[in-house]
């Protein structure tokens, strides 16, 4: 069987739709910390599974019988290295032949703050002796998409990214990837891809593009990193998540989230989702 844990958010999801393609339903677990909340996948007839991380009792029994593992990394920053090292453990113990773990970008040398837990991950799974296989994805095309209105509305686009560039791709783009590597014939046991979109662009492209596609002035006004911080948190963002997309921004100036290797593509056999469609699409009536 193959499994998906973190089933229940924006990329598990499309990584078991991706699998529903070549895959048997009754040979996908869908793993979830709230079964509740993959309650329609059991209808299609995909074993749902409780696999909370935070909760290794529910690992082992969620992990019977599987061959192949897809560990998307958790969303509770801070936590996550204890969590996905149980997650690995319980892969060890239940003889999974091959686990996959969704990383970032160039994870061995970002300067991202969020890259510690990733490079702690990925350490603990090498030293764990399951062969994997590590997906080192690059910044999702969605995290901009919330943003189009609001520039819109406000004829400016804020960061503190300067002119770095960030080949971003959408979450369906990098679950199709991972999906062509849980169903991959060949030995893929050891390898690391690094996954980005084909198009890399900056934030002043994108404010243009916005511009440019509603008709509307819209400008990239570069801030310094406490500055943006701040504005983050009085549009209401907790201090913590304002604190690590400022620094994702300034990660994004020193080149954190730019690769033009094209594995993505490669792996996919197609381009990625461009920025340009995800703001027409956020555009969209
Ligand atoms: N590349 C990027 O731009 C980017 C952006 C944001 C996040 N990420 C990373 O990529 C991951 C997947 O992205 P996404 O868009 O699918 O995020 P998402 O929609 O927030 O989904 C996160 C998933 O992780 C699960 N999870 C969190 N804590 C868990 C725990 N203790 N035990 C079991 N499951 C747990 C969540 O379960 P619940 O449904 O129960 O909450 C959910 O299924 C994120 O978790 C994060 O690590 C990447």
């Amino acid at each position: 069987m193959i499994a998906v844990t973190g089933a229940s958010g924006h990329l598990g999801r499309l990584v078991v739709a991706s699998l529903l393609r070549t895959v048997a339903p009754s040979n996908i677990v869908a793993a979830a910390r709230s079964p509740e909340k993959v309650g329609d996948l059991a209808s299609q007839g995909i074993c749902i599974r409780q696999a909370d991380y935070s909760r290794p009792d529910t690992l082992g029994p969620a992990l019977v019988g599987v061959y192949k593992l897809l560990l998307i990394s958790g969303s509770e920053v801070g936590r996550r290295v204890e969590q996905h090292k149980a997650v690995i453990a319980a892969a060890r113990q239940a003889g999974v032949r091959l686990l996959l773990y969704t990383s970032v970008l160039h994870a061995d040398r970002s300067p991202l703050a969020l890259g510690e837990e990733h490079r702690q991950t990925e350490a603990a799974i090498r030293s764990s002796g399951v062969p994997f296989v590590i997906l080192r994805n690059s910044w999702y095309t969605e995290n901009y998409a919330g943003a189009v209105a609001q520039a819109v509305k406000l004829g400016v686009h804020y960061g503190c990214a300067g002119a770095g560039r960030v080949s971003a791709a959408s979450r369906a783009d990098y679950a199709e990837a991972a999906a062509a590597l849980l169903t991959a014939k060949d030995d893929q046991s050891g390898r690391f891809y690094e996954l980005a979109g084909d198009e890399a662009f900056t934030l002043a492209e994108f404010a243009a593009e916005v511009a440019r596609q509603s008709g509307k002035p819209v400008r990239y006004q570069d801030l310094p990193e406490l500055e943006y911080r701040t504005l983050l948190v009085k549009a209401v963002l907790p201090e913590p998540i304002a604190a690590m997309l400022a620094n994702a921004d300034v990660g994004i100036s020193k080149g954190a989230l730019f690769d033009d290797s094209r594995q993505l593509h490669a792996l996919i056999g197609r381009s990625t989702t461009s920025i340009s469609s995800t703001i027409s699409a956020a555009l969209a009536p």
